[in-house]
């Protein structure tokens, strides 16, 4: 019921070329019709990304943007610029842009209601770090995340929002957390939705996982019952391992 959506974060890697170079590579392996497959590349690369998954069922989705629609906000990428790149998906509240760039949890809400604005679908990251797990407080620090993220987002909205549940400690560490783990994780995650806007959101929102997630885990991790995908970083890099995390 719910469709299956895989998600490669190429965060700040290749250039127009090198995109161009991997998105064939991609293309000359079978798609998996029954799994949303979304790329979300660099902004300087998404015009051209984007002619090139024309005619595939390839999604094209952005790393972050601005709430605002413009203004004086140098360096910074607005909803309207995205949606006119047809850009489908966006990236908001990555742990990288948290903890490097400031990002908080009333910026993430605040992007968030911009993307749904524009009809632009967000992905949002949530997760906790090390120390955070260890101290056994995981779970408060993610209820007040995802809580956060969703202040003011009306239930309607629900059907376009995608959650990626990221534990800090897990992402580029070849750490993954265990599949059991990532399962209960993300089934308290829809607890909290369900509990916030009712059984049918509950039972409607995509929730992924995403932490060093590789071609030798994701079969392990798309079985378990709550979990409907997984954001990729690094091993969405490589085309042949990008094709077998899709076919899992
Ligand atoms: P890795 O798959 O490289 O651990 O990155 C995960 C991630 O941050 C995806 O957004």
């Amino acid at each position: 019921m719910r469709t299956p959506i895989i998600a490669g974060n190429w965060k700040m890697n290749n250039t127009i070329s090198q995109s161009l170079q991997l998105v064939e590579e991609i293309k000359s392996y079978d798609l998996n019709e029954r799994v949303e497959v979304v790329l979300c590349v660099p902004f300087t690369n998404l015009q051209e990304v984007k002619k090139s998954i024309e005619g595939t069922s390839i999604k094209l989705g952005a790393q972050n943007m601005h709430w605002e629609e413009s203004g004086a906000y140098t360096g910074e990428i607005s909803p309207l610029m995205l949606k006119e790149l047809g850009v489908t998906y966006v990236i908001i509240g990555h742990s990288e842009r948290r903890q490097y760039f400031n990002e908080t949890d009333e910026t993430v809400n605040k992007k968030i209601k911009a993307a749904l604005n524009h009809e632009l679908k967000p992905i949002v990251c949530v997760g906790e770090t090390l120390e955070e797990r260890e101290a056994n407080i995981e779970k408060d620090i993610v209820r007040k995340q995802v809580l956060k993220a969703f202040d003011d987002i009306e239930g309607k909205e629900i059907k376009d929002i995608v959650i990626a549940y990221e534990p800090i400690w897990a992402i580029g560490t070849g750490k993954t957390a265990s599949s059991e783990d990532a399962n209960d994780m993300i089934g308290f995650i829809r607890k909290i939705i369900g509990e916030k806007y009712g059984e049918e959101e509950k039972n409607i929102i995509r929730i992924q996982y995403g932490g060093s997630v590789k071609p030798s885990s994701i079969k392990e991790l798309m079985e378990k019952s709550e979990i409907d995908g997984a954001l990729v970083g690094g091993a969405s890099l490589k085309a042949e391992d990008f094709h077998k995390l899709i076919n899992y």
